[in-house]
């Protein structure tokens, strides 16, 4: 096998598909830049990261539609962040500020349960249907889907 740096491979990527694609609407105003690769999420500005940053792979998600994830998005205009939105700004943990009780709108606006919510029950949905076929004893003709991290580690990777 060659050899090859994750730069210089990123690099290539970056010459053949380019960094973003570009969803043309009626207008110029209408057109929106679709990140491709690797999108860094960390915290909203003011919060402190207590976990390095979760890289991305935007791109790898693509057999979903779009708004599995960008619910609020109608397939057309400019897509908003998920921090800024109005959805998932809340900067505090529910939890923690109301001493136990929970307002279930309240801790889906804090962006962690938002993000965690979302990101890890799709990846452990599919890594428990694996599961369940790996136990059935079932004859498998192809390869297990695979299911994307649900460890803190596999999500926050830790920095070199
Ligand atoms: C699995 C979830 C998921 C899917 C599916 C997904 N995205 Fe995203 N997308 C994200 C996340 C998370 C971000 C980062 C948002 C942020 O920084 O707040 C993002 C960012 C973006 C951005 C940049 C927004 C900005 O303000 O910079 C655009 C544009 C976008 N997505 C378009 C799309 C399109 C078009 C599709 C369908 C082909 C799609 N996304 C599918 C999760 C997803
Ligand atoms: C609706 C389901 C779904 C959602 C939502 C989703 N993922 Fe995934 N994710 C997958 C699947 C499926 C894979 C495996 C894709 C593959 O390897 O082809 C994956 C793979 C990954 C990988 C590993 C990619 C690799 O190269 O091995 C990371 C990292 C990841 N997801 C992060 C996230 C983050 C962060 C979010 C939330 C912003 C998220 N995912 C939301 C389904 C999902
Ligand atoms: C499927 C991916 C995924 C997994 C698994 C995951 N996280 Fe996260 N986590 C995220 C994303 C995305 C965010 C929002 C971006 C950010 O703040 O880093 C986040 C945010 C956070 C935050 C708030 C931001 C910060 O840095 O303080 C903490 C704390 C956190 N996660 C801890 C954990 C712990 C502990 C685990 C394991 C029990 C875990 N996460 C597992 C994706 C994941």
């Amino acid at each position: 096998m060659v050899k090859i740096s994750i730069g210089v491979l990123c690099l290539i990527l970056a010459v053949i598909f380019g960094n973003a694609m570009v969803v043309s609407g009626e207008s110029d105003d209408e057109s929106i830049s679709v990140p491709l690769g690797v999108i860094h999420l960390g915290p909203p500005e003011d919060v402190e990261a207590k976990q390095p940053s979760v890289p991305f792979p935007h791109g790898t998600h693509f057999v979903y539609t779009c708004n599995t994830c960008h619910h609020q998005w109608e397939m057309d205009g400019p897509i908003e962040n998920c921090t800024t939105s109005g959805c998932h700004d809340g900067v505090e943990s529910p939890i923690k500020a109301g001493g136990g009780k929970v307002d279930e709108d309240e801790l889906i606006a804090y962006y962690k349960t938002a993000y965690h919510k979302m990101c890890i029950s799709c990846h452990r949905e599919i890594k428990a249907q694996n599961e369940s076929l790996e136990k059935s004893g079932r004859v498998l003709k192809d390869r297990l889907p695979n299911a994307g991290p649900s460890s803190c580690k596999g999500c926050h990777l830790p920095e070199e």
